[in-house]
C-alpha cells in the first residue's frame, strides 16, 4: 500500500471544507487507502482541534480538490424548513404508525400472520445488520458520539462535529432500531394472543425484543469505547444470536406443540449441527477480520493489532470448512430422499456459500472496497439464515405420546401436518 511514489506529509485542519484528493491517510497508527473522509471523523464533538496527518504525493498535494465541501453539522441540511433528522425521525414514526396498524391481526393471530411477524423479524433482525456495515464503511460510526442521547447535549445530532453525512448515517440507524423493536414486540403479543398458548413459542418470541433491548446495552459500550472492535463484533455477532432464534420461532410455529425429533438421516443431522458451529465461527473470524481491518466505524476507532493476512486465512479455512459442510448436507439430503424444505435449505446454503466465499475474495484482492464489504455483510446474514434453517428442518416437534411418522409422501410436503394454531 504504501507509496511507489515518494510521499509527503501535510497537516490537514478537518474544519476546512475540503481535503486534496489523497491516496494514503494515516491517522494516528492506522493507515487507509483512499479514506477521504478521515480528517472530518476522527474529531470530537464540540471544539474540533484534532489534526490528522495526510502522507500524499507532492502532485495530488498540489492538486485543486475535487471533493465537494462538506456540510459541518447535521443542522445544516434543512429540508422544507425542517432539520433532516426531523424527517429521520418522521420517519422512523411513520414506519411504528403502520406497523402499529399491520398489527391489528394481532388481537386475532392465525397461523399465516404469525409466520408473517416471524419472517418480519428475520429481515429487520438481518438488516439492520447490514445497515451497521454501512455505518462501519462510512466512517459514521461516531457520528452520534453518546448513547442513548446523540451529543453530550442532544438526544438529536445537532453539533455533532462530524460531517453532516455522518450523523445522518448513525442516527438513522438508530432509529431504525425502534422498527426492530417495534417488530419483536407485536410478534410477542401475538403469540401471547395465540390459543392454545405455547411456552415454547413464546420463550422464543419474548427472546427477541429482550434481544433488542440488549442490543441497545452493546451499542452504547460500542459508543463509550469508541467503536472497539471487540463491541463492534459482540454487536454484530448477538444480530445473528437473534436471527437464529427468529428462525427457530418461523419453523416451530409451523409445527405442533412438542419435543424435537430428528427427521433426516443421523449423519445429515449431524453435519447440521456441525455447520451450525462453523459457521458461527465463521461470522467470529470474519468480526476478527473486520476489527484488523480498514473499515473501524471512525478514523479514531481502536484495530487490532493482528497481522491482517493471517487472520482473513483464518477466516477463510472456515469459509472452506463451511463449503465442505454445505456441499455432504446438499449430497445427502437429495440422496437420502430428505423433506423439500430440508432439500431446498441445503442447496441455498451450497449456493450462498460459493457465492458469499468469492465475494469474500474478490474484496480482499480489490483491498475492501466499501460497496464489497456491504454485500459481504448481506451474504453473511443469508449464510447463517440458509445454516439455521437447515439446522432447524433436521428435527421437527412431535407432540407427547405420538411418534414421527416417516411417510414418504410427507416428505415430499414443505410442511409435514402441523396443528394450526387455532383463529379466534
Ligand atoms: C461463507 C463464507 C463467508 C462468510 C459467512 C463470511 C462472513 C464474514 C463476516 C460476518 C464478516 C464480518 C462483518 C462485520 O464485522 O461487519 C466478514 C468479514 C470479512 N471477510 Fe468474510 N465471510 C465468508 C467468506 C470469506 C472469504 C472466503 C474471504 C476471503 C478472503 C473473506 C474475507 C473477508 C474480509 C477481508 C473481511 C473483512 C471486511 C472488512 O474490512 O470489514 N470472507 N466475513
Amino acid at each position: 500500500m504504501h507509496g511507489e511514489e515518494e510521499a509527503t506529509t501535510v497537516e490537514v485542519d478537518p474544519l476546512t471544507t475540503a481535503f486534496p484528493e489523497v491516496p494514503i491517510l494515516v491517522c494516528g497508527e492506522h493507515v487507509r487507502a483512499g479514506d477521504d473522509s478521515g480528517g472530518v471523523a476522527s474529531c470530537k464533538p464540540g471544539p474540533c482541534t484534532t489534526v490528522c496527518r495526510m502522507s500524499v504525493s507532492p502532485a495530488a498535494a498540489a492538486a485543486p480538490s475535487t471533493l465537494p465541501p462538506v456540510a459541518a453539522d447535521l443542522d445544516d441540511v434543512v429540508v422544507l424548513g425542517v432539520p433532516f433528522w426531523g424527517w429521520q425521525i418522521a420517519l422512523a414514526a411513520a414506519g411504528v404508525i403502520v406497523l402499529l396498524l399491520l398489527a391489528r391481526t394481532i388481537w386475532t393471530p392465525s397461523p399465516r400472520s404469525l409466520r408473517a411477524w416471524a419472517l418480519g423479524n428475520i429481515v429487520v433482525n438481518a438488516g439492520i445488520a447490514v445497515t451497521g456495515a454501512v455505518v462501519r464503511v462510512t466512517s459514521s460510526g461516531l457520528g452520534c458520539s453518546e448513547w442513548p442521547r446523540c451529543t453530550p447535549e442532544s438526544f438529536v445530532p445537532t453539533n455533532t462535529g462530524h460531517t453532516a453525512f455522518n450523523a445522518a448515517v448513525e442516527f438513522g440507524n438508530r432509529t431504525l432500531t425502534f422498527l426492530v423493536l417495534v417488530v419483536g414486540v407485536i410478534t410477542l403479543l401475538a403469540v401471547l394472543r395465540s390459543v392454545p398458548r405455547r411456552r415454547d413459542l413464546t420463550l422464543m418470541a419474548a427472546i427477541i425484543p429482550g434481544g433488542v433491548l440488549g442490543q441497545g446495552v452493546v451499542g452504547g459500550i460500542t459508543v463509550w469505547t469508541d467503536l472497539h472492535p471487540a463491541s463492534v463484533a459482540t454487536h454484530f455477532l448477538l444480530s445473528m444470536v437473534m436471527v437464529f432464534v427468529t428462525i427457530a420461532l418461523y419453523v416451530r410455529l409451523q409445527e405442533p406443540q412438542g419435543k424435537p425429533e430428528v427427521s433426516v438421516t443421523p449423519m445429515l443431522h449431524v453435519t447440521s449441527v456441525a455447520l451450525v458451529v462453523i459457521g458461527f465461527l465463521l461470522l467470529i473470524a470474519g468480526t476478527m477480520t473486520t476489527g484488523t481491518g480498514p473499515h473501524g466505524g471512525d478514523a479514531s476507532a481502536p484495530r487490532w493489532d493482528l497481522p491482517l493476512e493471517n487472520v482473513t486465512r483464518v477466516h477463510s479455512v472456515l469459509a472452506w470448512l463451511c463449503l465442505i459442510g454445505a456441499l455432504a448436507a446438499t449430497v445427502m439430503a437429495h440422496r437420502t430422499g430428505a423433506r423439500r424444505s430440508v432439500r431446498l435449505a441445503a442447496t441455498a446454503l451450497l449456493v450462498l456459500t460459493v457465492v458469499q466465499g468469492t465475494l469474500g475474495y474478490v474484496q480482499y484482492a480489490f483491498a475492501l472496497p466499501e460497496y464489497l464489504v456491504v454485500l459481504h455483510v448481506l451474504g453473511s446474514g443469508l449464510t447463517w439464515i440458509a445454516i439455521s434453517r437447515l439446522y432447524f428442518s433436521t428435527t421437527r416437534l412431535v407432540p407427547d405420546g405420538e411418534k414421527l411418522i416417516d411417510d414418504p409422501v410427507a416428505r415430499t410436503e414443505e410442511h409435514a401436518p402441523a396443528e394450526p394454531a387455532p383463529e379466534r
